[in-house]
């Protein structure tokens, strides 16, 4: 049977009000959206000194918020971080009739009447995560009409394992004009084994499975903490979840989940990128940062390279104290699932080996195309040689400031680094990748002294 055989739905899920509805009650977009060309203006040279918080984990709020689709009640999620990317999926969200709220680092989620199951390419082109909201809809509402991302700049990033899973589980699922048509009268569990690690695609299937009816196992499950956060919030809400945090994930379906608080664990891809930052600054003559709100128990491989680097770092609790009064000694990282050296670091340790003493390599196994920032660095004199998947870096004494430009979110985070690290002045166009996924970052830098200012 084909979906477009299937019955017809009731009329409260079918209507296309995807961008009617109240009138949004979110914060007002951030500048970034409406802003898309700014630009930073960087002058390297000083080293990094003094105390920052960070923020919550964008890539654990990001699913905390499509979990709100598998309940009626509402749900309060605490520490959510300022940046587009949340912006897009409270858009996308309100589209779908689900009320968000926000007070400050809170954001209030409610789902108790949702009038739509659709998440337009209009929205998904610009975020990939969100693909996050096809298994919870498709868990409660039995149906959904997701986008397929298409191509992004790191890569090809198909969402074939997602679909794979939710296949296993009894959905039947068409291609019908660049969307993702599925539809099961109830999920039921099942024996999931990925084909790779995929970070969304084990969170996907985990909400899906947790309104199903039997038991879903997920073997070769993501191991990032975001997965384990996520199985935090799923089981405060009821449902039964163990083994999140190993490759093996066993979920016994409930009928319903309720309302629940969740604090979203801190941010470790942030916190490395102001690490590597006040690493890259130490030979200006001593950078010494302590950030608070922090897991270090979630940056042991981010930490590891810092120390090789030559860094002195102490934590403790939700602390990290970073200290560096040289040019930091090369190293080489090769990107691969967690517990290893994250992906989303690689562009920054490409950056500080750029002004390292000595040649280091760098290997990215998980996105085909994440390479971009190596010509933008280049225009900052960085001496770097590609080879297939392999960047070789030799460090120079002296990156030297020029314009560049943003490519995606962490090749931007690079550049700003390469950039506090250069001779003179930079400015990095086109910073609203860099605004998906860190919150203000030049004033938080700004607060550590660097010379950073956006430009409109
Ligand atoms: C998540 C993170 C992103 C991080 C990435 C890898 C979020 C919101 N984003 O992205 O910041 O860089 O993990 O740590 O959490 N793949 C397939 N088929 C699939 C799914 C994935 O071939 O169905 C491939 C991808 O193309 C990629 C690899 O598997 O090469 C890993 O991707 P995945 O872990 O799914 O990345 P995301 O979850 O999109």
């Amino acid at each position: 049977m084909r979906v477009s055989d299937l019955p017809t739905l009731p009329a409260r899920l079918t209507r296309p009000v995807y961008f009617r509805g109240p009138a949004p009650r979110v914060a007002a977009p951030l500048a970034a959206l409406d802003a898309p060309m700014d630009k930073l203006k960087i002058t390297g040279g000083v080293p990094l000194r003094g105390e920052l918080a960070m923020s919550g984990a964008k890539n654990a709020a990001l699913p905390a918020l499509a979990v709100a689709l598998l309940t009626a009640d509402e749900l309060v999620i605490d520490n959510v971080p300022q940046l587009a990317d949340i912006a897009t999926m409270s858009r996308l969200l309100r589209g779908m009739g689900v009320a968000v709220e926000r007070h400050g680092a809170r954001l209030t989620v409610s789902a108790a009447q949702p009038t739509a199951t659709e998440a337009p390419y209009e929205l998904v082109k610009t975020m990939r995560a969100s693909v996050l909201v096809l298994g919870p809809l498709l868990a409660r509402f039995a149906q959904a009409r997701v986008s397929l991302p298409g191509g992004c700049a790191i890569g090809a990033r198909p969402v074939d394992q997602h679909i794979k899973g939710l296949r296993a589980m009894g959905a039947e699922i068409e291609i019908e004009h660049g969307y993702i048509v599925a539809r099961a009268p109830r999920l039921r569990g099942a024996h999931i084994a990925t084909d790779m690690v995929t970070v969304t695609g084990t969170e996907n299937l985990m909400m899906a499975a947790a309104l199903a009816d039997g038991t879903t196992v997920i073997e070769n499950a993501a191991r990032e903490p975001e997965v384990g956060d996520l199985a935090l919030l799923l089981n405060a809400m009821g449902a039964r979840i163990q083994g999140a945090g190993t490759d093996r994930i066993v979920i016994e379906g409930v009928e319903r989940l309720h309302g629940a608080t969740h604090r979203v664990l801190p941010d470790r891809i942030e916190t490395g990128t102001f690490l590597v930052a006040a690493a890259a600054t130490g030979q200006f003559g001593g950078a010494d940062v302590t950030l608070r709100d922090v897991a270090p128990g979630t940056l042991d491989a981010v930490l590891d390279k810092l120390r090789e680097a030559g860094c002195e770092v102490a934590n403790n609790g939700d602390w990290i104290r970073l200290r560096m009064d040289r040019r930091p000694r090369a190293v080489s990282v090769c990107t691969a699932p967690y517990p290893d050296f994250p992906t989303d670091m690689q562009a920054q340790f490409m950056a500080l080996d750029c002004v390292a003493d000595g040649a280091g390599q760098i290997v990215e196994t998980i996105f085909e195309n994440r390479f971009m920032h190596v010509l933008e660095l280049q225009r900052l004199g960085a001496d770097i040689a590609i080879e297939g998947h392999t960047a070789q870096v030799t460090g120079v004494p002296r990156l030297s400031g020029a314009k560049v430009m943003a490519t995606d979110l962490r090749a931007s985070a690079g550049l700003v680094i390469a950039a506090l690290a250069a001779e003179g002045e930079t400015v990095v166009d086109r910073i609203y990748h860099l605004d998906r996924g860190y919150d203000r970052m030049e004033q938080r830098l700004a607060a550590l002294g660097a010379r950073i200012e956006r430009q409109k």
